[in-house]
């Protein structure tokens, strides 16, 4: 079944791999890519969005729409000592092409509001946009389909601190508003479904040089970037919660165990601050979201190895894409 989707992203690595699968998978209409501060300089991610669409030959067909360029209430934090630019040294000359002048949180309230219950929204990045978009209007939460969260961790360790991954780290109010919205939700946490079920180890990263297509360059070129940063924490592979969250949206029967839980999210604390508490069911609290357990990691694998080898050709040149 065909979803019509947006993106939310801070696009570096991964990120620019989940917009892969929303741009290639033939059950996603990818509606809008909407930016959010995060990963590296605002700037530099809409290069990589921009870059991606352009190694899908997709350029100019989706419209990227620049969105809070921090956090709600905090300063900006990035994670450009795991991403570095997040495009793995490429760079695209983007003369010519520029973001649509409507904001990202508009685009989002608009679509939604035009398409009640038509919507899927990937938060791929922290949460200030969507907050901003249930803030703005009313109803956007309602007349969202579903959103998809990666984020959090499911009684797990954290990925910037002990307690708090990155997208919650970054700007927790934004995860209480979106928590107490009222939406459907599913999350794709970092720990232990990414570390279990969603690293490319070497093996994995030597097929998918072999497939030899430009998309399948593009993506050992953006993810390799980051091995050395996760080698040196002891993950042995390149990590996938962005692209996975994508797929699980498109195609649920990756998922393997799923249940209801009550999340909420730390923003009081300077120790745990974004340290995401999911309830399992056993705790007398109401579920806000489904919480993904374990998907079928070769049935992911096997799904991004398929969308790398459609015969693509950049639409404008990527220097470094070898
Ligand atoms: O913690 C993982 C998340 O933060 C992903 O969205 C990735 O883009 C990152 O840096
Ligand atoms: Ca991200």
């Amino acid at each position: 079944m065909t979803r019509r989707i947006i993106i939310d992203t801070d696009t570096a690595q991964d990120d620019c791999i989940a917009l892969l699968v929303g741009l290639l998978d033939p059950d996603s209409t990818l509606e809008a890519i909407t930016m959010v501060a995060g990963n590296v300089g605002f700037a530099r991610q809409v290069h990589n969005a921009f870059m991606t669409l352009s190694a899908a030959d997709r350029l100019g067909d989706v419209p990227v729409h620049l969105g809070c360029e921090r956090p709600l209430t905090r300063e900006w934090i990035s994670a450009e000592n795991v991403h570095g630019d997040g495009a793995g040294g490429m760079h695209m000359d983007l003369a010519g092409l520029a973001p649509e002048s409507e904001h990202g949180v508009d685009a989002l309230v608009r679509l939604v509001s035009e398409n009640p219950g038509e919507i899927d929204v990937v938060a791929i990045g922290p949460l200030t946009n969507i907050a901003m978009a249930i803030v703005k209007d009313s109803t956007f939460a309602e007349n969202v389909r579903s959103l998809t969260i990666m984020g959090g961790s499911n009684n797990g360790r954290g990925n910037i601190t002990a307690a708090a991954e990155f997208n919650f780290f970054v700007d927790p109010e934004a995860a209480v508003t979106v928590f107490g919205s009222g939406m459907k939700i599913t999350v794709v946490p970092w720990a232990p479904l990414t570390l279990n079920d969603a690293v490319f180890g070497a093996d994995k990263l030597a097929q998918i040089a072999k497939i030899g297509t430009p998309l399948a360059r593009f993506f050992t070129k953006v993810c390799a970037a980051t091995l050395d940063f996760d080698e040196s924490v002891g993950i042995f592979g390149t990590t996938h919660p962005d692209s996975l969250s994508a797929a699980v949206l498109l195609h649920p029967e990756l998922i393997t165990s799923v249940s209801d839980y009550n999340v909420q999210v730390e923003a009081s604390s300077d120790l745990t601050r974004g340290y995401s508490a999911m309830s399992w069911g056993v705790h007398d609290l109401e579920p806000n979201a489904q919480v993904v357990e374990s998907v079928d990691s070769e049935g992911f694998f096997d799904l991004i190895c398929k969308l790398l080898s459609a015969p693509t050709s950049p639409y404008r040149e990527i220097a470094g894409l070898l």
